[in-house]
């Protein structure tokens, strides 16, 4: 079985994390075996730097070598094995995340950022990117609504209104430059109705089959 990459998106609070565990679901129960895991994060060295990324205040270009640090990490040691033996890679968030946060978000350079996502993610074949990027697209101000009631935030949770607009911005335009790759899904809805429509990019793809 070819290995399949499925990057999860979306504003804080867009409420990505349901979805992302019915998926795992879906899939095991078709046969699949799922390697689920996180950006930044998903290795021992890549989760200490999630710690000081999250936590500790920082210049943005620092910000975006740590985020691409970590991602390399978990490139080599997750998501290249793991797609090399047919899993399912679900995976909470990737570089278009650093696009929308530190790019759009902090207003850094989208040259670097590109020029960095090709050295990071280049494979000796290619570039590697997920076959599918589900952008769970949320207004501003609903996700605002929302975190209110959260735990306490961290260094992006706690951004201003504002800055979520232009991340949401980025999303846009990153799915704009590579419309095949994304499945936009309109995130303002109850969570069944959310549920459906993800489901449905699947099934649109043949990766999953129809529900009984
Ligand atoms: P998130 O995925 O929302 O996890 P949780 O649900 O546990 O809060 O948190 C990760 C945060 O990191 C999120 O605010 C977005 C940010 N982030 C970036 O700024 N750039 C990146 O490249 C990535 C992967 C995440």
């Amino acid at each position: 079985m070819t290995g399949l990459f499925i990057s999860f998106e979306g504003i804080d609070g867009a409420g990505k994390s349901t979805h992302i565990s019915a998926l795992v679901e879906a899939f095991e129960a078709q046969g699949r075996r799922v390697t689920l895991t996180r950006e930044p994060g998903g290795t021992p060295l890549a989760e200490k730097l999630r710690t000081l990324v999250l936590n500790d205040a920082m210049e943005p270009l620092c910000e975006a070598l740590l985020m691409f640090a970590a991602r390399r990490d978990h490139l080599q040691q997750v998501i290249e094995p793991a797609l090399a033996q047919g899993d399912v890679v679900l995976c909470d968030r990737f570089t278009d995340a650093t696009f929308a946060y530190q790019g759009h978000g902090r207003g850094f350079d989208l040259a670097v950022l590109s020029t960095l996502e090709r050295w990071v993610q280049d494979t000796g074949q290619g570039i590697r990117q997920p076959d599918l990027t589900l952008w769970f697209d949320l207004p501003p101000a609903v996700a605002a609504a929302r975190l209110a009631n959260a735990r306490t935030p961290d260094r992006f949770e706690s951004e201003s209104q504002a800055f979520f607009e232009r991340v949401a911005g980025g999303y846009a335009a990153r799915m704009k430059a590579d419309p095949q790759r994304f499945a936009r899904i309109p995130a303002d809805h109850p969570p069944e109705r959310v549920g459906q429509a993800v489901r449905a990019a699947l099934v649109d793809r043949s990766w999953l089959s129809p529900s009984p």
